[in-house]
């Protein structure tokens, strides 16, 4: 057991409270918090980490939505229009894939660390990121993703996916939790999506899915029309999408912990039914940007949760959590910048937690002690602009706790 303290806690609590001068007393899970002075005498005797002068004590981040395959894209595929950059996946994405060996993606993991991130939805098409995230410190929810529309195909699809989700699940630890990734409503052919979202339901595993991220991917679905039809019919000889969007969602009803990524295409009552199905929303905010598509209204959400997610380097120039939050609340120009730090900040950890099933993302009693400090670059004059600055100005955490551990 030991006591951290700090310029600042910021809890990320239901409240959004922040203590100034405060503590946290820890081992693997957080004991208590509270004001310096008052912890310091409740706990005689322990071990008192004391942070620097102006620096912020948070739950780490979790990056609810990334693809570490790919992580090896820089320059090589096409942005600014969706239909473009899928073409551009499917004509490299081997040689990208490739490239990405497990000591490629380990130093890619080590940076995200450096950033802040202690938790990630790593969504695996190939399983070839799986060394790297069991090697890792960082919390790995590891979804091994199934993709396939072909009819022919779908034997030999799940029969691989089964291999693979069993592989991962051989390596199940505290820090490496299996789950499921169902690549999209228009990728996924009907008996792999009830199929997979069996074994879900039985072994209780998280699960997500990308969800109409783009203008083409709602005309293909609602109309079997635009660019996709061009698309499917010559790359798999398809006229008509495999489900309509409502048939999609309406297969996840029994999923204890689910999300859907971009969802920026998404009517009310798709929203309504996300909302009923208990689901979170993976907001890839530079994602969306880089490949054209419209922004996640925030406002059309109502009550339902939102996180954080970089999606891979395939659409990103960037797998840190803090410059994923800077684009967000630039994005956002509408919302007020004090006020959706502190949203922000919550989105990118509790709601992260709720997204993956996890018991992180709150600096509270019995939650999980994953912890960042950071310095920020003078004193704080207004509590209520500390989130905001921590936005802005913080490159590098100055020390990742997970686990209760320093790593
Ligand atoms: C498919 O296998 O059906 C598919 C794969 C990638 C994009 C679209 C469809
Ligand atoms: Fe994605």
């Amino acid at each position: 057991m030991k006591i951290i303290n700090a310029s600042w806690v910021i809890t990320c609590d239901e409240n959004s409270t922040i203590i100034k001068n405060g503590a946290v007393v820890y081992d693997n899970k957080i004991i208590d918090i509270g004001p310096k002075d008052f912890i310091e005498k409740k706990y005689p005797d322990i071990e008192i980490i004391s942070l620097k002068e102006n620096s912020a004590l948070m739950p780490g981040l979790i990056n609810s939505h990334v693809h570490l395959e790919f992580s090896s894209n820089s320059t090589t595929l096409k942005y600014g229009n969706f239909m473009n950059w899928l073409n551009s996946v499917i004509s490299f994405r081997d040689q990208l894939v490739e490239k990405a060996t497990t000591k490629f993606i380990s130093q890619k993991l080590l940076k995200m660390q450096k950033t802040g991130t202690t938790t990630i939805g790593a969504i695996s098409s190939y399983s070839y990121d799986m060394d790297a995230c069991i090697k890792s410190p960082i919390n790995t929810v590891f979804f091994t993703e199934v993709i396939g529309s072909k009819p022919d195909m779908v034997d030999t699809l799940f029969t691989d996916f089964k291999s693979r989700l069993d592989n991962a699940k051989k390596s199940r630890s505290a820090s490496f939790i299996p789950a499921i990734a169902i690549h999209s409503p228009y990728s996924v052919h009907p008996f792999l999506l009830r199929e997979t979202l069996r074994l879900a339901c039985e072994e209780k595993l998280a699960v997500s899915s990308h969800f109409l991220e783009s203008p083409e991917e709602f005309e293909w679905l609602h109309k079997d029309e635009g660019s996709f039809l061009d698309f499917f019919k010559n790359f798999l000889g398809q006229e008509k999408a495999v489900t309509k969007p409502m048939e999609f969602l309406n297969q996840f009803k029994n999923v204890d912990n689910l999300s859907f990524t971009h969802c920026v295409e998404a009517s009310e009552n798709d929203l309504d039914k996300i909302k009923e199905l208990g689901a979170t929303i993976n907001h890839c905010v530079t994602s969306n940007r880089l490949l054209n598509n419209s922004k996640l209204d925030l406002d059309k959400l109502k009550t339902i949760p939102f996180s954080i997610g970089t999606d891979g380097l395939s659409s990103n120039n960037s797998l840190s959590m803090f410059d994923e939050l800077r684009n967000c609340l630039m994005a956002h120009f509408d919302k007020n910048v004090i006020d959706f730090s502190k949203v922000l900040l919550k989105a990118a950890t509790k709601n992260g937690s709720i997204a993956l099933g996890l018991n992180k993302g709150e600096l509270t009693k019995d939650k999980d002690a994953d912890m960042i400090s950071l310095i920020l670059p003078n004193e704080v004059e207004d509590e209520e602009d500390l989130c905001m600055n921590v936005i802005l100005h913080t490159k590098f955490v100055d020390s990742s706790i997970i686990g209760g551990k320093n790593v």
